[in-house]
């Protein structure tokens, strides 16, 4: 089944009872049961729901996974994974990751007694040297975020498995329909689904893939207790916004594609950090791992001026917070996404207050590109 035929078709898409054209949102906590001693399957939505269980079925496929399971948010589903590691467990993880993550390992887990190496991601020996006999897990995120840099997935996950370590990958900036984890050796895959899959800026939710059933099973008790469930509204409206995905890539990495072209033609744009673009210095590598660019790019202004001045007057995209929007979202790493790190990570990681995130829209490209003409010169 090909991608855009498998997002209509390729799960439960149609209601089991009623026939109805769409998994309806059974919007309901707890379930009668006319059987004291057995149940339909469902007893209590924090344990199972069918419109949640619907867009666990959605990952699970897109994936091309054993198993799926949703959560409230990327960072519940983070955290779900996280809670694999033990008190005495060692982490290895790139130096790039999610603000959200960092925080986790850095605030939470060292108080857990989980210790932790930051590695540079796209160095492969430096994950292998980061090794202690007490490693259980390493932690990708390729592309990262804001920067773009790149991990050679199969190549780590490889090391991985020679040291019987678990894999788990944030696949948010790619998607499952860009990039295929699980496919690549990683044990783990982990979207915030607020982002593309859902793909319209209303919802926020996590989901993650796993082809084992041992893991499966922990997560899944992990996502019972802990609590971070996905909402039934939420759950519904991922399942009608993923229907879309296919079409809604296409245009977006199109876009991100030109504007990384034209950026890079500019010379008040000093750098531009997009994967797509031959001048990447992990192109190579990440076009072996994944179909395109992705839809999200970063980019350096001289000087904070021109930052106020873009951000000022650029009219199509929204100013926010996150990407993977049906329209595109220009964001400020230094104050948004990453504000919650310390001056000098932040500086360290190459995250400066003159770099600006890119998530592209859907939007027609020539209006993206009018409207960044104007602000940048
Ligand atoms: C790469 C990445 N992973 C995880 C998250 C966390 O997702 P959420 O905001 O859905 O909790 C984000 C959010 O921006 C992200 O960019």
């Amino acid at each position: 089944m090909q991608i855009n035929t498998k997002l209509l078709h390729g799960y439960p898409v149609i209601d089991s009872v009623t026939g109805a054209s769409s998994i309806p949102k059974y919007q309901a906590s707890t379930f009668h049961q006319t059987d004291v001693f057995n149940h339909t399957g469902y007893s209590y939505t924090r344990f199972a729901n069918p419109t949640v269980d619907a867009a666990e079925e959605c990952i699970k496929s897109l994936e091309n996974a054993h198993y799926g399971l949703a959560f409230s948010s990327g960072m519940a589903a983070i955290n779900a994974v996280l809670f694999l590691l033990s008190n005495g467990d060692h982490l290895v993880l790139g130096k790039n990751i999610y603000g959200g993550t960092f925080q986790t390992v850095t605030e939470f887990l060292e108080r857990f007694g989980v210790s932790y190496t930051f590695v540079d991601e796209a160095d492969i020996h430096a994950w292998e040297t980061a090794i202690q006999p007490n490693t259980k897990m390493f932690y990708l995120e390729s592309p990262s975020n804001p920067l773009l840099t790149i991990t050679d997935i199969s190549s780590v996950c490889a090391i991985a498995k020679k040291h019987d370590i678990i894999t788990a990958c944030d696949n948010t900036f790619m998607t499952p329909l860009s990039q295929q984890p699980l496919a690549l050796g990683a044990d783990i895959s982990i979207n915030s689904a607020t982002k593309f899959i859902n793909g319209h800026s209303d919802v926020v939710a996590g989901l993650l893939a796993t082809n084992s059933e041992n893991l499966y099973q922990t997560l899944k008790v992990h996502q019972k207790v802990l609590g971070g469930i996905l909402g039934v509204e939420d759950a519904w409206l991922l399942l009608r916004g993923v229907k879309t995905m296919g079409l809604r890539m296409q245009q977006s990495v199109k876009n991100a594609q030109a504007i990384a072209e034209f950026l890079e033609s500019k010379t008040s744009v000093t750098k531009v950090y997009y994967p797509g673009l031959s001048s990447h210095p992990h192109h190579e590598i990440h076009m072996k791992q994944a179909t395109d660019g992705g839809a999200v790019l970063s980019f350096e202004l001289e000087t904070v001026a021109q930052i106020e001045k873009l951000f000022n007057n650029c009219h199509v995209p929204i100013v926010a917070v996150s990407l993977g929007g049906v329209e595109s979202i220009l964001s400020y790493p230094w104050n948004m996404s990453h504000a919650c790190m310390p001056e000098e990570e932040r500086l360290k990681m190459g995250v400066t207050p003159t770099l600006v995130r890119l998530s592209c829209g859907i939007e027609d490209l020539e209006d993206l590109l009018a409207d960044l003409e104007a602000c940048i010169d």
